[in-house]
């Protein structure tokens, strides 16, 4: 049955999200930087979406069995970048999954750094596929590339069935108060400067996504561009590998809008847009003539 508001004992297990669309993660007070992996399953078919880190492999797996999903039913393991809280447990995946033709899904611009997670499994670029995973019976994953936000090869997963977008490190937050949904109060909705809170929260969970967007993205103009790709996606829920899922039409466009003005991200906050390296001084240092 699909949870709507599980309570914090609850996250003890697997919770699904959507239809066939489980949350597999765990509630990590000790890390600013939780992470969310997610099992999508069809019928008897399965694949895993940013598995996570090492450490967490045992947590995410025990999360997995208590779907009823066996490990050999997942046939592919989807990384939206290659970072190592994503893909530190690809060995551990494919000792337990143990099928010759599992595979490796991602972009061409991360496998040539997943390949040095992996061991055993087919390593498929995107371009492959088209830029969507089918299941048998029909159902499609599509992958929406948004490159610099914040990988060469980032790209964020559609599934049209449920209308979940699976956003990777967009719409992630730091944070140690952490709930698996991002709530906002009626008077959150109104504000309009989070640097100074009329509720007096100690933290505030849109400047915390911001936060994490300025220092994750590369850029102003790659977060810009990333946001403009999901724009055209009919999306309703957002599943973001780090933070809180947002399932509020209301809450997706207020933290949008926040995110498509947001200035010095990246880059930008230490060097200007039009900044020139100046040649001229470099060729007159010594030993360089
Ligand atoms: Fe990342
Ligand atoms: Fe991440």
């Amino acid at each position: 049955m699909i949870d709507s508001e599980p309570t914090s004992t609850e996250y003890e297990r697997a919770i699904e999200i959507a239809d066939g669309i489980y949350w597999i993660g765990f509630n990590d007070p000790q890390s600013g930087l939780h992470c969310n992996p997610y099992l999508v399953i069809d019928n008897d078919e399965a694949v895993v979406i940013d598995g996570g880190s090492r450490p967490d492999f045992a947590t995410v797996m025990m999360k997995i069995l208590q779907t009823g999903i066996a490990p050999h039913q997942i046939q592919a393991l989807i990384y939206q970048h290659y970072d190592p809280d994503l893909c530190g447990s690809i060995p551990n995946f494919e000792d337990i999954i143990r099928r010759k033709d599992l595979q490796i899904l991602s972009d061409s611009e991360n496998l040539m750094f997943i390949r040095h997670y992996s061991v055993s499994s087919g390593l498929v670029p995107l371009s492959k596929l088209k830029f969507q995973y089918e299941f048998s019976s029909g159902r499609r994953l599509q992958f929406i590339k948004t490159p610099y936000s914040h990988s060469a090869g980032s790209f964020v997963t559609f599934d049209a069935k449920t209308n979940v977008l699976f956003t990777s490190d967009l719409f992630g937050s730091y944070g140690v108060d952490w709930e698996l949904y991002l709530h906002l109060a009626p008077e959150c909705m109104e504000c309009k400067n989070l640097s100074q809170c009329d509720r007096k929260l100690p933290d505030c969970p849109v400047d915390g996504i911001l936060h994490f967007h300025r220092k994750i993205m590369t850029s102003t103009k790659a977060l810009r561009y990333a946001l403009e790709q999901m724009a055209k996606i009919p999306f309703e829920i957002i599943a973001p590998q780090h933070g809180s899922i947002i399932k509020d039409a209301a809450t997706i466009r207020y933290v949008f809008e926040f995110l498509s003005s947001l200035k010095g991200v990246g880059i930008d906050e230490i060097i200007e847009a039009d900044y020139e390296f100046d040649y001229g001084n470099f060729k007159k240092r010594p030993g360089t003539q």
